[in-house]
C-alpha cells in the first residue's frame, strides 16, 4: 500500500478511536454521576424518613422548645420554699437534658410514652426506682429503663418534684 494511504487511514483510525473512546467515556461518566445523585438522593431520602419518624414518635409539635410551664410555680417556691425549689430546678435541668424528648416539656408524654401529669413527686419516685432495680413495669420499660438507671438518688428526688410542679 501507498505509504500516504496508510497514513492517512492510520490518521482515521486514530481519529475514530478518539471518538469511539469519548462516545464510551460520556455515557461511563452520567451513569458515575447518576449513580451518585442517586446514593444523595437515598441519603437524604432516609435523613428525612428518620427526622420525620423522630418527629411522628414525639408528636413533634412545641413540645421540644419553649419554657417550662412549671417555672411560674418555681418562682413562687422559691419565696416559700427555697431548699424545695432549688432541688426543683435541678429537676427541671435534668427533665430537660433527658426526659423532655419523650415524656414531653409538660409531662404529657408523646404518642407512645405515658404521660406524667397528675403525678406526684413520691408517684414520680416510686415508678423511677421501679425502672431502677431492673423491674418490668409496662410493655415498654426496655425504653424507658436505662434513663432511670442513669440516675442518682439525688436525681430521682429533684425529678420527682419537678414534675410534680408540671401538673
Ligand atoms: C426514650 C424515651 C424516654 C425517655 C428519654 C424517658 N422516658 Fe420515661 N418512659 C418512657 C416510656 C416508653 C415509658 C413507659 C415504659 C413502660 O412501658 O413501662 C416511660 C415511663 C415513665 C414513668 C412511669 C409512668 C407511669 O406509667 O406511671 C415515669 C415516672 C417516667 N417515665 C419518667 C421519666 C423521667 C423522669 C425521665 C428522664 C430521666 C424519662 N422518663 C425519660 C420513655 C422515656
Amino acid at each position: 500500500m501507498h505509504p500516504a494511504f496508510l497514513r492517512e487511514l492510520s490518521t482515521i483510525m486514530d481519529m475514530s478511536g478518539t471518538a469511539g473512546c469519548e462516545k464510551m467515556k460520556t455515557p461511563g461518566n452520567m451513569r458515575r454521576r447518576l449513580q451518585a445523585l442517586s446514593w444523595l438522593l437515598l441519603v437524604v431520602a432516609v435523613g428525612l424518613g428518620v427526622h420525620f419518624t423522630i418527629q411522628f414518635i414525639t408528636k413533634g409539635d412545641s413540645a421540644h422548645s419553649g419554657e417550662s410551664p412549671a417555672v411560674p410555680k418555681i418562682l413562687e417556691l422559691e419565696t416559700t420554699n427555697p431548699e424545695r425549689a432549688r432541688k426543683a430546678r435541678a429537676g427541671m435541668h435534668r427533665y430537660d437534658e433527658i426526659c423532655r424528648l419523650c415524656h414531653h416539656r409538660d409531662g404529657h408524654g408523646g404518642r407512645f410514652t405515658p404521660s406524667l401529669a397528675g403525678k406526684t413527686a413520691i408517684g414520680v419516685e416510686t415508678m423511677l426506682n421501679l425502672y431502677r432495680d431492673g423491674h418490668k413495669v409496662g410493655p415498654m420499660t426496655e425504653l424507658m429503663a436505662p434513663w432511670a438507671k442513669e440516675l442518682s438518688d439525688e436525681e430521682v428526688q429533684n425529678l420527682g418534684i419537678y414534675i410534680e410542679l408540671l401538673n
